[in-house]
């Protein structure tokens, strides 16, 4: 899933796409879900400078995907296992601890996060801020906080725009506020300059504090699809595709520590193979971040189809599992 957030220039979305820029939707998998409530703003617009291209359309594409891939159930489960030690460990001797999330959508992974800041320092009051270029997913987020109670008291700080858009206030306002852990979850996809945006958030980190990058895993099958087919996906929106080997390779370049932690995940794109399956064309055109059946020859659908089937999935019981395991960074201030 990813757009590209520069003023002035066509918004991108997840993974490269073009797709929510013109047509399409997302949802949720987690409970929360059904609480919110998805803004549908009719139909594509042309993209305001500043935001992303997960406005409108768009976000109604990135739910129907995550409800049909289990993403967040992945990041959760991974989150569990690595976020306690890292959270005790950064909070340790704290009187207060601050948190930024940027890309983060509809917010359902930074209430998580958020409850599990909490559980660890009960007594330690949290803020947060947030950075995100999509006002539909914003108010998404802010309705989901409404309905948490134990977030109805920490304050957040709402900047709807585009990461480089805040790295530039930030630096003319010359008061910095720094955080004890900063997340982007899913999005650095849509980020021009990595090494430029890993760099200032991770200025922004207090003492012992952490930068958490979740990203697709090297040689998933997002990785193999848009390797692959760089040539026909990547071009208008993402110029080019990058997977956690382009960002654990940046941060051994920046001198960054580092440590990776899986999240594995699959989920069953059976229906793709079948031509009158609307789950099916809909979850292609989010893979492909375009209109499957409009934008390749059938030539080039045909390859894509057999990658997606052989080298991108595992098969049993007559199904296929597409891998879509993801890896969790987390970079050390
Ligand atoms: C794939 S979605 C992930 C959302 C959320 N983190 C999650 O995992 O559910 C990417 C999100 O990043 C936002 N986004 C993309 N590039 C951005 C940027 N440069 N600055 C701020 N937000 C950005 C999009 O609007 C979208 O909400």
């Amino acid at each position: 899933m990813q757009q590209k957030l520069v003023e002035g220039s066509q918004p991108r979305s997840r993974r490269g796409l073009q797709l929510c820029c013109f047509k399409e939707p997302p949802s949720r998998p987690l409970s929360s879900v059904s609480q919110l409530q998805v803004l549908h703003k009719e139909p594509a617009m042309a993209a305001e400078p500043n935001e992303t291209c997960y406005d409108g359309n768009c976000a109604q594409s990135f739910q129907f995907y995550l409800q049909h891939s289990g993403e967040h159930k992945a990041i959760v489960q991974c989150v569990q296992n690595v976020l306690p030690g890292e959270f005790t460990r950064i909070g340790a001797g704290k009187s207060s601890l601050d948190v930024l999330g940027v890309g983060s959508g509809g917010g359902e992974m930074d209430v998580h996060i958020l409850s599990l800041l909490q559980s660890t320092f009960p007594a330690v009051p949290i803020t947060a801020d947030i950075v995100e270029g999509s006002s539909t997913l914003t108010d998404n987020f802010k309705a989901l906080v409404a309905g948490t109670a134990g977030l109805q008291k920490v304050p957040f700080g709402w900047h709807i725009m585009h990461s480089g858009d805040y790295e530039k206030q930030v630096k003319a306002k010359g008061d910095v506020k720094k955080f004890d852990f900063i997340h982007m979850i899913q999005m650095i996809y849509y980020v021009d300059d990595l090494a430029g945006t890993i760099q200032f958030f991770h200025s922004l980190l207090k003492n012992n504090g952490s930068l958490m990058i979740f990203i697709e895993a090297e040689n998933s099958g997002w990785d193999t699809l848009w390797k692959t087919f760089k040539n026909e996906l990547c071009g208008d929106a993402i110029k080019e595709y990058r997977s956690s080997a382009e960002v654990t390779a940046c941060l051994r370049k920046l001198g960054l520590k580092y440590d990776e932690h899986p999240a594995p995940n699959s989920f069953d794109i059976t229906e793709c193979f079948d031509p009158e399956s609307e789950t099916g064309r809909r979850l292609l055109d989010f893979m492909t971040a375009k209109d499957f059946y409009k934008s390749f020859t059938p030539e080039i659908r045909g390859k894509m189809l057999e990658l997606l089937r052989n080298k991108c999935s595992t098969q049993r019981d007559g199904k296929v599992f597409f891998n879509s395991d993801l890896r969790c960074i987390l970079v050390h201030a």
